[in-house]
This record gives C-alpha cells, structure tokens and sequence, in this order.
C-alpha cells in the first residue's frame, strides 16, 4: 500500500504514521525527518534546506524529490510506505505518480486530515520529541506516563524544533494553504481521497484512520 497522509502542520501526520507503522507494518516516510537529518548531517541538501525550513517555507521541489528517492530506493519500502508530509506541491505529486508507475504502482490512499487552523499553532508549539527514540510528546496533550523519562525506550533528553514557534508556524500554515492543500482536488479527481476529522483524541483518529486503511488495502 501507498499512504499518503495530507494535513496542515500539528494536524497529527507524524503521530499518526508512528502509530501506522505499529498498527500495520507500514514504513513511515517523512520528507520533513528526513530533510531535518540532512541539515543535522550538513549535507548540500542539507545547507540549502536549513534557512527556508526556519522560515517555515517549502525546500525546493528538487531537493525534496532526490532525498525522498533515495529513500524510496531502501529494501524496507517493500513492505508498504506511509507518506508523512509528502507530497506537498502539484508538482512532487506529478513527480511520485510518475516514480510509482515505474515499479507498477500507484496511491492507494491520500488521507486528508481535516483540523481548525487556529488549534495548530498550539498543537505545534507544545511539541517536543525524545531525543533517543524520537516518539513525540505534548506539553498538554500527550505527556510521558513518568514525567521527564519516554514512554517508548525510557530516554530522559527531549528536544524541540527551531521552527515550532507561533510565528513560523503561522508561516507553514500559509505555505499549506497555498502551495498543498490543492492536492486535496487532486487526489479527489483519482478517486482515492478519503477525509477523516481529526480534532478529537489521538486514539480515537487513530481507530478511525486504521479503519481506513484495512478498507483500502
Ligand atoms: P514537517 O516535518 O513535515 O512538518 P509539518 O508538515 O509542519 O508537520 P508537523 O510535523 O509540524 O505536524 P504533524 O502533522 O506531523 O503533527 P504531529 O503529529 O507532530 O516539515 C517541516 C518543514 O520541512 C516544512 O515547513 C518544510 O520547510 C520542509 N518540508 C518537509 N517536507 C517537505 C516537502 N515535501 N516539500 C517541501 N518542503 C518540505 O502533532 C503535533 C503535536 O500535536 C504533537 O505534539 C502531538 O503530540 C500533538 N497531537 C497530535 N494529534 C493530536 C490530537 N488529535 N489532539 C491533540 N494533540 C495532538
Ligand atoms: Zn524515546
């Protein structure tokens, strides 16, 4: 199967293709953790993404693609992918259409999930993630069963993004709304759009995207 998860930043993507590949034996693809690890590594790609991801813009459409490829071209894909942030322009969804029919394939699902923009600002500035496992966590909405130590692999350092302040966030959001949320149209018009509301509690998106999922595929 080929998942694709579509939703402003906070709409819960990360969180829920974290719980997807639990659930289902997915692999999660994120072009955001991926391209985070390129500008931690200092690669080119990684130089160049670093300044537009702070200012919470999109990475140019070439450089999203060539990591996204490289990691498409990894053995574990083979088991099912969950797309977490990705594609998010007309032109990267033109462009995994195009490399999914090489190998025979094509999406399977793109999930929209659909939030009030105004609750993500404080989705996103809550947020922080463990800095061993990278589960994610919540000031207020998903806090470690023992305060201070992870839930999943019992680390005690946790991190924060530099671009998950108000600001930029508001700054994502606009990017979301004009250059992503298109391909809402998009994916409507192939027939595989499904919608899913999730404002309500993580574990009850959860049931209702696994719902989805065992329908589709
Ligand atoms: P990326 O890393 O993809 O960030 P994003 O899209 O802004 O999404 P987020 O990670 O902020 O949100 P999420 O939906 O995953 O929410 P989460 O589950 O963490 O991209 C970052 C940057 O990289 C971009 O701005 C861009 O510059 C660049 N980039 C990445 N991909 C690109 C591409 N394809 N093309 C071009 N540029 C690209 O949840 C958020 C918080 O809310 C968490 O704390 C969570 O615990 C909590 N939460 C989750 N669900 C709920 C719920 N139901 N109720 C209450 N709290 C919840
Ligand atoms: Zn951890």
């Amino acid at each position: 199967a080929v998942l694709i998860l579509l939703g402003p930043p906070g709409a819960g993507k990360g969180t829920q293709a974290r719980m997807l590949e639990e659930d289902f034996g997915l692999v999660q693809l994120s072009t955001g953790d991926l391209l985070r690890a390129a500008v931690a590594a200092g690669t080119e790609a990684g130089k160049r993404a670093k300044a537009v991801m702070e200012a919470g813009g999109l990475v140019s459409d070439d450089i999203v693609l060539a990591i996204l490829k490289d990691r498409m071209a990894q053995p574990d894909v083979a088991r099912g992918i969950i797309l977490d942030g990705f594609p998010r322009t007309a032109g990267q969804a033109a462009a995994l259409d195009a490399l999914l029919a090489e190998a025979g394939q094509r999406v399977t699902a793109a999930i929209s999930l659909e939030v009030d923009d105004e609750a993500m600002v404080g989705r996103v500035s809550g947020r922080y993630t463990c800095g061993t496992c990278g589960e994610g966590y919540h000031d207020e909405f998903k806090k470690p069963a023992v305060a201070g130590t992870c839930d999943k692999c019992g680390g005690t350092a946790f991190k924060r993004r530099a671009d998950d302040n108000a600001e930029t966030v508001r700054e994502r959001l606009k990017a979301y709304h004009d250059q992503t949320a298109p391909l809402i149209a998009y994916y409507d018009k192939l027939g595989v759009l499904e919608r899913i509301d999730a404002m309500g509690p993580i574990a009850q998106i959860r049931t209702g995207l696994g719902a989805i999922v065992n329908r589709v595929s």
